[in-house]
């Protein structure tokens, strides 16, 4: 099972991917979860402790690694280097295990679109695309809303785009904008989940304004998942019945989407 997670910066993307890896893993899958957002928070939304969380550096920042893939050094224009790195050794290289779940951050590159080809992006690239290609986890990949890195080959290997979105337009034109997109790259199945709600009249505008295939699950807003976030403390440990309730119904939803996708 491949899931590519995206939507606004700030809806909740990291929150809901670090529960869902944990909901995975507590069901018995092996679960490798990627931060592939420059604004990486992925670790800390898994619950890793801040200390042990900075220790781990981005693979963008990882230089010698890099320079000894793509045969060139990093942050420079106008040199020759591997198109193709190889990288199939490095995700169960880089990760970084807890709890059972496997954790690989990517870390931020120089923009530019998919034309840009800078060592960094390259390697980022093929690393993402030997993931999702290849690996045999259920792999959750924590995405920016820009999801040009994903690329055609790899996109068409994602059975799931999740686009998180809030009651408020801005967040929903964002997700309008990665439907488009992600559409256009191959990807064939999305679900939409409706983050930070504090009423039902946001949750009826909200459903307003998708189709009702594409909704998969909505989450109150709710303090005591900024409380975790404050305390650093993995919120899947901190979830009352009613939390838990509503993740319970959308991991079941999703679980039960992706084998039906499976099948087909
Ligand atoms: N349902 C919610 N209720 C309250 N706060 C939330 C909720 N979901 C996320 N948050 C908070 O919103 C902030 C952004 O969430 P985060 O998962 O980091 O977003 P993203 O990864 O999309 O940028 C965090 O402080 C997080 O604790
Ligand atoms: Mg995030």
């Amino acid at each position: 099972m491949k899931i590519a997670i995206s939507g606004k910066g700030g809806t909740g993307k990291s929150t809901i991917t670090g529960l869902l890896a944990h909901y995975f893993n507590n069901d018995g899958y092996k679960v490798l979860a990627v931060d592939a957002d420059p604004d990486a928070n992925l670790a800390s939304a898994l619950g890793i402790p801040s200390e042990v969380a900075s220790s781990l550096t981005p693979i963008s920042q990882q230089r010698r690694l890099i320079e000894e893939r793509t045969g060139a050094k990093p942050r420079q224009f106008g040199q020759m280097f591997k198109l193709n790195p190889v990288v199939d050794d490095l995700p169960d290289e880089l990760c970084f295990d807890y709890q059972g779940i496997k954790l690989i951050i990517m870390g931020g590159v120089r923009k530019g679109g998919s034309g840009c080809a800078c060592p960094e992006n390259v390697l980022l690239r093929s690393l993402l695309s030997e993931i999702i290609l290849h690996r045999q986890e259920v792999v959750l990949v924590d995405m920016e809303a820009g999801i040009e890195h994903l690329g055609r080959g790899t996109a068409q290997a994602v059975d799931k785009m999740l686009i998180v979105v809030e009651p408020g337009w801005r967040s929903i034109a964002t997700a309008q904008a990665i439907i488009k997109l992600s559409k256009e790259i191959g990807i064939r199945s999305w679900g939409i989940i409706g983050n930070k709600i504090q009423n039902n009249h946001q949750k009826e505008w909200l459903k307003q304004q998708f189709q009702s295939d594409l909704w998969l699950g909505m989450i109150s807003y709710r303090e005591l998942i900024q409380e975790a976030d404050l305390k650093q403390k993995p919120l899947i440990e901190l979830m009352d019945s009613v939390l838990k309730t509503e993740i319970d119904q959308l991991y079941q939803k999703l679980h039960k989407e992706i084998t039906k996708l499976e099948k087909t």
